[in-house]
């Protein structure tokens, strides 16, 4: 064998070696950065009992992706498979992973990311339910305190390798990594079809769309999902294909573009349970935000 290709051999054999040696590192790097613990203080928010009050916290669950991740009857279910990937929302009745919730900790983890053990939750996205108001969250807990108690399945997060290194690295990141836990509760707004009610509405497409919903890649995504659209105006916006209520609520209804073609991702199950009022504030919501850190 030529001296020079030996050469390049050797090479290429040390740059493996690091390579594989980096991985190793990130690896451990991912599930130290799993494994921290956090401190934030929170106050517990008042749990309703009237009739009314469960009615807004099954909406919530419902429309709010809960029920998709979570299941209908809160005992846990299978949402996302892929190469490498598995991912499942742990019961969440009180047989399952809430069984010793104390009234604070529900806030802690659904509004900081941070489970009553002090570790981040990973996959949940607590970017959508920091901004929930006290009532609504209130709601919300006391409905899912409602379930019956299921089976305990506990939660599944298996990322593929790519996903655990951006996770050491910081380009993924987890749920107390992607709020600011120094805002005061959302200040509650009317119900209706207004600007404020959309923009509280449209929280829970930031996980997904970005903060200023402008769309983009989702980070930690399998390699085959379509990257987020901008549903802002803006260059490249999807949002002309949807110029009123009734073509938006057909989206939302149907997970098909006005053509036809199906959309690719979003959580319809949750989407179509969206009430009239909500739908319509969306929209203007977001026909009106200049897309610019909102
Ligand atoms: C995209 C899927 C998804 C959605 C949507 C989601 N969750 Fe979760 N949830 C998870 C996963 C996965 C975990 C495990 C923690 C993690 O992410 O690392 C979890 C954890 C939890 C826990 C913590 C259990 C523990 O171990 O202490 C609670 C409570 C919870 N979810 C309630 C909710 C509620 C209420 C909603 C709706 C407002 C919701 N989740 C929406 C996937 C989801
Ligand atoms: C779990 C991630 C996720 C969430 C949550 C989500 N989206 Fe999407 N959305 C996507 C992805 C990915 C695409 C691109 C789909 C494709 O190209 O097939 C998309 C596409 C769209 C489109 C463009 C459809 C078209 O005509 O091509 C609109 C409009 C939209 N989303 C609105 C919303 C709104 C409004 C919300 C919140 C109520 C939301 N999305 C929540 C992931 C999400």
């Amino acid at each position: 064998m030529k001296t020079w290709t030996r050469r390049i051999l050797l090479g290429l054999l040390a740059l493996a070696a690091l390579a594989a040696g980096l991985v190793a590192v990130g690896l451990q790097m991912a599930e130290r950065k799993r494994l921290r613990t956090l401190d934030v203080a929170v106050r517990a928010v008042a749990l309703p009992t009237s009739a009314d009050a469960l009615g807004r916290g099954r909406y919530l669950y419902a429309s709010r992706g809960c029920a998709d991740c979570h299941g209908r009857d809160g005992a846990g279910r299978v949402f996302a498979t892929g190469q490498g990937l598995r991912l499942a929302g742990p019961d969440i009745t009180p047989a399952g992973a809430v069984a010793r919730y104390r009234p604070e900790d529900w806030v802690r983890t659904l509004r900081h990311g941070v489970k009553p053990d002090r570790h981040p939750v990973l996959v949940m996205p607590t970017e959508d339910y920091t901004r929930l108001t006290d009532a609504d969250l209130g709601a919300l807990v006391a409905y899912v305190r409602t379930f019956a108690p299921a089976r305990g399945n506990p939660a599944v997060i298996e990322l593929p390798l790519p996903a655990r290194l951006a996770y050491a690295f910081g380009a993924l990141k987890d749920g107390p990594e992607k709020v600011d836990h120094t805002l005061p509760p959302e200040t509650p707004v009317p119900e209706g079809v207004t600007m404020e009610h959309g923009r509280y509405v449209a929280q829970m497409c930031k996980g997904c769309h970005g903060p200023a919903l402008t769309g983009g890649r989702i980070p930690g995504a399998p390699p085959e999902w379509p990257a987020a659209a901008r549903i802002v105006p803006g260059p490249g916006s999807t949002l002309d294909r949807y110029p009123d209520v009734p073509a938006f609520t057909r989206m939302l209804h149907s997970g098909r573009r006005p053509d036809g073609s199906p959309i690719a991702v979003m959580p319809f199950e949750a989407l179509r349970e969206l009430n009239d009022t909500d739908v319509a504030a969306l929209l203007l919501y977001l026909q009106s935000a200049p897309g610019s850190g909102i």
